[in-house]
């Protein structure tokens, strides 16, 4: 019998079909709709693979219960969803899907920025609402983004990319991370700054750190009050390394002059979020790595690292 996979979201069946030769393939029935909690656990108990999105809660109770489960394939490069230590008390494989949405997620990161400090959100509205009747000389006028200095907390890959890109606008490059990137401050010319000096320094002051015990609500009352009055925060990693009271209360109270947020501390977000009701404030729903191309190499890294350790090899890559 081949081994059984479950995918927890509908994923594109051209992606999915070449695997079905050596796989029992089964997937939740909905692209937009999670996975419900009760089917969750029927599927995990029996899979010898779980190809899980970032939305999956896979903790240490659903694992229990999973008796031939060797893989769970995350599709992101984050991981905070999955309980490491649970997986790894029964010795299964975890995987993401870094590298490959590198480039696309810094793209997106870059164009929030680029969006928040030069309000294309709120123009396109105010043209959509029409609004505009006549030009004027500040109409719409935001703030430069060239030549200004970029504080990027947490210097992985991505960050890493948002660098060069950064560099191409001519800013200032700093960065706060757990360990310092020699090499990058060698080759992209950034600067490593403490995250108190960052935060004072930068104009704009970007998260791309994981979501860890560390991380959680490193952007607190204290940190944004830290920040210059004329900055702009930026998030493209995860919600919760963000206390979003102290962000709203740091916007209203102009203790910063805006944010850009693709990500929330508790997604998904409706229409009655507070943030949204700001004007400086630009928020996505979390799309950072969202573009057909990097999805379906994200899909294919996933199949790619379950074909591996299913047929007894190492994932390519192995989060634990
Ligand atoms: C998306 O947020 C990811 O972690 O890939
Ligand atoms: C995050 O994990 C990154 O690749 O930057």
């Amino acid at each position: 019998v081949k081994p059984y996979l479950y995918v927890t979201r509908k994923l594109p069946e051209e992606i999915i079909r070449p695997f079905r030769r050596q796989f029992d393939i089964q997937m939740w029935l909905y692209e937009e709709k999670p996975i419900n909690r009760e089917a969750l656990e029927r599927e995990t108990k029996h899979a010898d693979a779980i190809l899980t999105m970032l939305s999956d809660q896979i903790d240490r109770s659903l694992l229990e219960q999973a008796e031939n489960l060797k893989i769970i394939a995350n599709l992101a490069v984050g991981y905070d969803n999955i309980d490491l230590s649970a997986a790894k008390d029964r010795g299964i494989t975890v995987s993401n899907t870094p590298d490959v949405l590198t480039e696309t997620t810094a793209d997106l990161t870059f164009a929030l920025l680029m969006a928040t400090a030069r309000r294309i959100v709120e123009a396109a509205r105010f043209i959509e609402q029409g609004s505009w009747n006549n030009w004027a000389p500040f109409l719409m006028a935001g703030k430069d983004v060239h030549h200004k200095t970029l504080g990027i907390v947490g210097m992985g890959r991505i960050g890493e990319a948002l660098a060069r890109r950064a560099r191409g606008f001519s800013m200032d490059v700093l960065y706060h991370n757990r360990s310092r990137h020699l090499q990058a401050e060698e080759s992209l010319g950034v600067h490593y700054a403490e995250f108190e000096s960052l935060l004072e320094q930068a104009d704009y002051v970007v998260c791309l750190a994981p979501l860890t015990e560390e991380t959680k609500h490193m952007f607190d009352k204290e940190a944004f009050s830290r920040m210059k009055k004329s900055a702009f925060f930026i998030n493209a990693s995860r919600g919760k390394n963000v206390d979003e009271k102290a962000l709203y209360h740091a916007l209203i109270n102009e203790e910063i002059a805006g944010a850009g947020l693709d990500v929330f501390e508790d997604e998904p977000i409706d229409s009655s979020h507070p943030l949204l009701a700001l004007q400086q404030v630009t928020c996505l729903p979390h799309i950072g790595s969202a573009t057909i191309e990097t999805r379906n190499r994200m899909i294919e890294l996933c199949l790619e690292n379950i074909a591996l350790v299913l047929s007894g090899k190492k994932a390519k890559t192995l989060v634990i």
